[in-house]
């Protein structure tokens, strides 16, 4: 385990395992429909190939960055678009793929953009769900697992952009930060 780790809540197998799970749930919800499925960079990087990879439907991908935090442990509540889709959003049937959702500001601002444009539909997956960081009223559709009012990282999540590469979630210890 890495130094800065106090404790892992959930391990690569576990994370596997859901990204299957989900995965499969999604083939059969969007059989037929040919969803556009948006990761949002970074933080979805893993969650989003280990989810699709799990999906026997046609899909098609694209990417959007979208940050709101930049190195603060807290959302600084302005969400900013840093690479738009390259894909028309119109009429499609919008799967997000998010690796977490805390204050859900980012989320909100995602969906009401793809209103914005006409999606048919929109619908959000995220791996992680932070319901105490909640501060805008967005509930996912799928959700992988809870997490509790800490600081994770892994599996494509930051803290000031270190420790996306750790292959688990868990949460930093305090002192990196206070
Ligand atoms: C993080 C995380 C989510 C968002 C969740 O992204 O990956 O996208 O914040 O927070 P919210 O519900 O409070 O909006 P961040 O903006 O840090 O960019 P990153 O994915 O590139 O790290
Ligand atoms: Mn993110
Ligand atoms: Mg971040």
């Amino acid at each position: 385990m890495h130094k800065d780790i106090q404790e892992i809540l959930y391990s690569e197998q576990e994370l596997r395992a859901k990204a299957a799970e989900l995965g499969k749930q999604l083939s059969k919800d969007y059989e037929g429909k040919n969803p556009l499925v948006v990761g949002i960079l970074k933080g979805a990087i893993f969650f989003i190939t280990d989810l699709v990879k799990e999906m026997d439907i046609d899909v098609e991908l694209d990417f959007m960055d979208v940050s709101s935090y930049g190195n603060a442990t807290v959302s600084t509540g302005e969400v900013k678009i840093i690479k738009d889709l390259s894909t028309n959003a119109e009429g499609r049937d919008i799967l997000i793929v998010e690796d977490i959702i805390d204050s859900g500001r980012t989320l909100e601002y995602l969906v009401n953009l793809f209103k914005y444009r006409k999606a048919n539909s929109v619908k959000l997956v995220t791996l992680l769900d932070k319901p105490e960081g909640r501060v805008v009223d967005i509930t996912a559709d799928y959700v992988g697992f809870p997490v509790p009012n800490e600081f994770v990282v892994g599996y494509g999540i930051d803290y000031a952009e270190k420790y996306r590469n750790l292959p688990y979630i868990g949460i930093v210890k305090r002192e990196v930060y206070e």
